[in-house]
């Protein structure tokens, strides 16, 4: 196999003159992983798939029959506005009051996206260029690295698994760094560790960014996610937070609605400009039926939601509680989608890629090995609770039965 740092100065990985900003990404680290996966279900095994944070849950059913009303709509099938439409940025204004007290202008300081990924992509490539640098949490859900080098720019991969520590970081590297930081990430709760803050971790942000004149953008996917009883932070929320950054929310999570591509940058209005302005270039913006139908699931989903999270808490506790009961020690956490745990002792040494793929060959369970969210992922795998409790019990027999037999060898 290459190695990264081979992969990264080949002149012609494509066999076409690519630009060198594609010569600059790393070669998929999970593609072995998936490989593997596809090949266990075609000989047959029922792969119990933890890999993704890819909802198996449908959306609200008052959701899927507005967007199959909207879709009989002819005046809904021509390009829409890239910005979303107005009704559409109201709602999410509604949602940031009701939910945060927070106050956004829908027509200045919030636009739609394809996917909060697509426009925190965007809004890299709008802000960041070369020479450029942004601190980025680590391990690292993969966009908050790659949107940073497709836009040219330079990456420090600060630890955020112990918060204050992150903080104390980052103020430490606008210090010494020189150009100093022109961007930092925030991703909580995070993904992939499960980390999360409270309001007071983004009032020193807020302080920072403005002592050292850096932006923030704030990647806030599990914004609904929480349990028992807690409520993830808005970093909008902070007093100053707008002069500084914006944040992303998402209907992929929540609302069950990955595939339908919708998300919402909101804050800063002329960073949200930067992103329309971008955007206007890119795209016409989402098919207005799914921007219909997403007004609908914002104004009537809370009940949706609250039991989906109360969903989401038992399948964590049946992962967890099980894993916890076969010996491996667990760390529940308090949000998310995700459960972030260090690769268990006797195996510890194996590597995350390989002993992922062991828990796929022999346990019919696929996961995602830590490394594939950077370096300091190595030692850890995440298990995201996509599959239902039922589904999660089988695959903790599974792993059990898998490690056991090991251990007898
Ligand atoms: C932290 C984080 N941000 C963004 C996304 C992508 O969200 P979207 O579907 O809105 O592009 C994910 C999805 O896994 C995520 O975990």
């Amino acid at each position: 196999m290459r190695s990264e740092s081979e992969t990264q100065f080949d002149d012609d990985p494509f066999g076409i003159r690519v630009a060198e900003r594609l010569k600059r990404l790393p070669p998929y680290l999970f593609g072995k992983i998936n490989k593997l996966k596809h090949d266990q279900r075609q000989a047959g095994v029922d792969v119990i798939d933890l890999g993704m944070g890819n909802p198996t849950d449908p959306p609200d059913p008052l959701v899927t029959e507005k967007l199959r009303e909207a879709v009989e709509d002819s005046r809904n099938h021509r390009y829409s506005v890239s910005q979303g439409i107005a009704n559409l940025r109201k709602e999410v204004a509604k949602r940031y009051w009701k939910r945060f007290g927070v106050r956004l202008d829908p027509d200045r300081e919030i636009i739609a996206c394809l996917g909060s990924k697509e426009g925190f992509s965007h809004l890299c490539l709008a802000m960041m260029g070369p020479g450029d640098t942004a601190v980025v949490p680590a391990p690292s859900f993969p966009i908050h690295v790659y949107a940073i080098v497709l836009a040219s720019g330079n990456v420090i991969a600060i630890d955020v698994r112990d918060p204050s520590k992150f903080l104390e970081r980052v103020a430490y590297t606008c210090e010494h760094l020189y150009p100093k930081p022109k961007l930092v990430i925030a991703n909580f709760p995070h993904n992939p560790s499960g980390t999360c803050i409270e309001q007071d971790f983004y009032a020193e942000l807020v302080k920072l960014a403005k002592k050292y004149d850096f932006y923030v953008i704030s990647d806030f996917a599990y914004a609904d996610i929480g349990f028992e009883g807690y409520v993830p932070p808005s970093f909008l929320a902070t007093p100053g937070a707008k002069d500084v950054g914006v944040e992303f929310t998402t209907m992929s999570k929540a609302y069950s609605m990955a595939g339908w591509r919708i998300g919402f940058c909101a804050g800063n209005p002329e960073m949200v400009r930067a992103l329309g302005t971008i955007k206007g270039y890119y795209d016409y913006g989402i098919f207005q039926a799914v921007q219909i139908a997403a007004i609908i699931a914002m104004r009537h989903g809370d009940q949706a939601i609250d039991a989906l999270t109360a969903e989401y808490q038992s399948r964590r506790d049946a992962l967890c509680d099980g894993l916890e009961r076969i010996g491996w020690p667990i760390e529940k956490p308090k949000a998310g989608m995700f459960v972030w745990t260090a690769i268990p002792e006797p195996w510890a040494e194996m590597g995350s890629i390989p002993f992922a793929m062991k828990l796929i060959e022999e346990a019919g369970v696929a996961v995602s090995p830590g490394r594939g969210f950077g370096e300091e992922g190595e030692g850890h795998l995440r298990l995201a609770i996509v599959e239902n409790a039922q589904r999660l019990r089988q695959a903790v027999r599974q792993i059990d039965r898998c490690l056991r037999s090991d251990e007898g060898a």
